[in-house]
């Protein structure tokens, strides 16, 4: 089997979409499989910049299926808008699919992540808005409208209606507001979205599971992070999905041994876009140093994103709970020119020294980090292309990292483009 799947190990952005483009030259397919429009992946060929949100990052290649799973929750408009900027591009994208299980978001998920934001007050987990959250309450309260409900206009209307008459119950009574939503102006908006959209309407599984079976190429693409993982992120400041490779098992509907290898995607230093506990986070010089040098602004809502130093606590965390069999350490030419680095080990709590990350975010906020410093480097690296040829003490940094985790690292990045990529293992 030719499986892998790509996992952001962090609090995501960890260079996900550069990857994924860059295995996808050899891949057959490309599967999305969890998370919707609030991912932000980045893909850069040559000087052109692509930002791709919900359509796989294997779109660039011509040759490659990209599958948009069942596990999706599926914005019409964002995918259109998406779709049209790629054709401007001359991007062909005729190789789409999108799960006829998939769940559609509507202009109310969109309000009512907005709304529930607002009555959390301080305790806001600084969602996307995209409607992600109220689109999968829906789907778990099993009163969701899926791709297959869109594409028959009756149907699609009677479930609807039931949803419109829902959810201006709940803004009249709960929130109080007074704009609600008109029935006959979401339907119409989305019958002209389902005739667009149907031509890539697929039973995405059939295609992934075929595929498969005939010694394929597959890469499935992660979304998010681990840390925003439903049940094993710093919950309740996670997305409302399984980012992790267990998820792409249900987000794609294929059995979870159809999976061989999982590449934990790692950021060689730590970021987090939104609220929660962050440990080895910075909020002094070195921090702003980080975010300038490694231009970390959200690609989705353009929020800075708060940076800090390499987690270990957190990476090996998410080498246990993905079962990551490599590690693709990104954006390292982000850390040259600092005279120190330092890896969080361990926490302290207290007098305790924590080496699992808790579940109990109360303790997470009491923790402190142990460090260990490293020399840093000052010697440009984003042209090296061997790891031979890295600075000693880039090379000390990686070995640290591999020691430590336990995972061996088998791919580096050293800039944004394709070409700045150390291969040190062939891994797809
Ligand atoms: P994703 O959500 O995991 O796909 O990551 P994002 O695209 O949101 O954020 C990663 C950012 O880092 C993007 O702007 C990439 O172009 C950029 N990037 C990826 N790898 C590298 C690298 O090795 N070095 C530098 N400097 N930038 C990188
Ligand atoms: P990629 O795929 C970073 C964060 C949001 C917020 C929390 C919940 O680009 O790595 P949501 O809108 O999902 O309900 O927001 O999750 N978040 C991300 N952070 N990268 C992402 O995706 C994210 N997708 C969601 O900032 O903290
Ligand atoms: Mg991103």
């Amino acid at each position: 089997m030719k499986t892998v799947a790509i996992i952001g190990s962090q609090w995501g952005d960890e260079g996900k979409g550069k990857v994924i483009d860059y295995l996808a030259r050899k891949a057959d397919v490309v599967v999305r499989a969890q998370g919707g429009n609030n991912a932000g992946h980045t893909l850069v060929v040559g000087d052109k910049k692509y930002a791709l949100h919900l359509i796989p990052s294997g779109v660039l290649n011509p040759n490659t299926i990209n599958i948009i799973g069942n596990g999706i929750v599926f914005d019409p408009k964002g995918f259109l808008d998406e779709l049209e900027k790629l054709k401007d591009d001359n991007i062909d994208v005729s190789n789409i699919k999108i799960s006829d299980r998939a769940h559609v978001i509507f202009p109310y998920h969109k309000e009512l992540d907005a709304l529930a934001e607002e009555a959390r007050g301080e305790n806001k987990i600084g969602t996307t808005k995209k409607g992600i959250g109220p689109c999968y309450m829906d789907k778990t309260e099993r009163s969701g409208i899926r791709i297959c409900d869109l594409m028959d206009k009756d149907i699609f209307y009677n479930k609807l209606k039931l949803q419109v008459e829902a959810k201006n119950n709940l803004v009249k009574n709960i929130y109080k507001k007074d704009e609600l939503f008109d029935l006959e102006t979401i339907y119409n908006e989305y019958l002209e979205y389902a005739d667009k959209i149907r031509e890539y309407v697929d039973d995405t599984s059939v295609i992934v599971y075929n595929a498969i079976k005939e010694g394929k190429k597959v890469l499935f693409e992660g979304a998010q992070g681990t840390l925003l993982d439903l049940d094993l992120g710093t919950y309740p400041f996670v997305t409302s999905s399984h980012p992790i490779s267990g998820g792409f098992a249900i987000g794609s509907g294929i059995g979870p041994n159809m999976i061989k290898d999982v590449i934990g995607i790692v950021k060689s230093y730590t970021t987090r876009v939104g609220e929660g506990p962050f440990v080895t986070e910075l909020n002094d010089e070195i921090g702003e140093q980080i975010r300038v040098q490694g231009n970390e602004f959200g690609t989705t809502t353009g929020r800075a994103r708060r940076c800090g130093w390499f987690d270990s606590v957190i990476v090996k965390y998410s080498a246990r709970v993905n079962g990551l069999t490599s590690i693709s350490l990104m954006l390292l030419d982000v850390l040259t020119g600092f005279d120190t680095i330092k890896i969080c080990t361990a926490y302290k709590m207290g007098d305790k020294i924590i080496k699992d990350f808790p579940a109990s975010l109360e303790d997470l906020s009491k923790c402190e980090p142990v460090y260990e410093e490293l020399q840093g480097w000052n010697e440009d690296i984003t042209n090296i292309e061997k790891f031979e040829d890295l600075p000693e003490n880039a090379k000390k940094y990686i070995n640290k990292i591999e020691e430590i985790v336990g995972v061996s690292v088998d791919m580096i990045s050293v800039g944004p483009k394709r070409t700045q990529t150390i291969i040190r293992k062939n891994i797809f």
